[in-house]
């Protein structure tokens, strides 16, 4: 079928979005638990990235999962066709000039990997919250580990579905030690380079 698609050469170019932006595009990938922080880090990090002026876009289970994902289960495979779908719409945002922050537990290591080839790595900046089964399941914001406690929910990450931690994630943060913005500024000092803002 591809082979029959011929692509299009459009005159706006992502150069010339960035251009206009004044700074670049990339993926911020936050990876963890179920209730680990990751939305919460997300939410912190993207309201300090919009007071500078950088144009933004957050993907993450309520936007995705409720709606291009809807037909998708947590099953392995229906995992890694959720995280394969969001890092195509997330190279189409890096396309459109943003920097795209993606929160999702996406659990296994070569889902990841997939999201890496798909935006290129120089766009992938995996950031890695660390925060112990115990500890989620504690604060349980969700009730989704009593749940799966009390076998209501299958396949739940961390109780009875694997979590596969990144090895040599670009950030890893321990919620459990460091305060939510204290990992969010560190998180912006890590990719001030990388955004090439021209007065900074
Ligand atoms: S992923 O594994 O495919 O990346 P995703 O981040 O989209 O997962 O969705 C995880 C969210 O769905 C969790 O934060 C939790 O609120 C909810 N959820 C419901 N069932 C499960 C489950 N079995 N395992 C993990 N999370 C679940």
């Amino acid at each position: 079928m591809s082979k029959n698609i011929i692509p299009h050469s459009y005159q706006i170019s992502k150069e010339n979005r960035l251009a206009s932006n004044n700074h670049s595009s990339f993926v911020l990938w936050f990876t963890g638990l179920s209730g680990s922080g990751k939305s919460t880090i997300a939410n912190v990090v993207e309201q300090k990235l919009f007071q500078r002026g950088i144009n933004t876009y957050t993907l993450d289970g309520d936007n995705i999962r409720k709606g291009i994902n809807k037909d998708l289960s947590f099953s392995p495979g229906d995992r890694t066709e959720n995280i394969r779908r969001i890092a195509e719409i997330a190279n189409l945002l890096v396309d459109a000039g943003l920097v795209v922050l993606a929160a999702f537990v996406s659990p296994y290591k070569k889902d990841r990997e997939n999201i890496r080839t798909i935006v290129k790595d120089i766009n992938f900046v995996e950031i890695y919250i660390n925060t112990s089964v115990d500890e989620c399941e504690r604060r349980d914001v969700k009730g989704l580990y009593k749940r799966a406690r009390a076998g209501e929910i299958k396949n739940m990450t961390g109780i009875s579905a694997p979590y596969e931690a990144p090895e040599n994630p670009d950030i890893e943060i321990k919620t459990e030690n460091e305060s939510i913005e204290d990992a969010a500024e560190r998180i912006i000092e890590f990719i001030k380079p990388k955004l090439k803002l021209k007065n900074e």
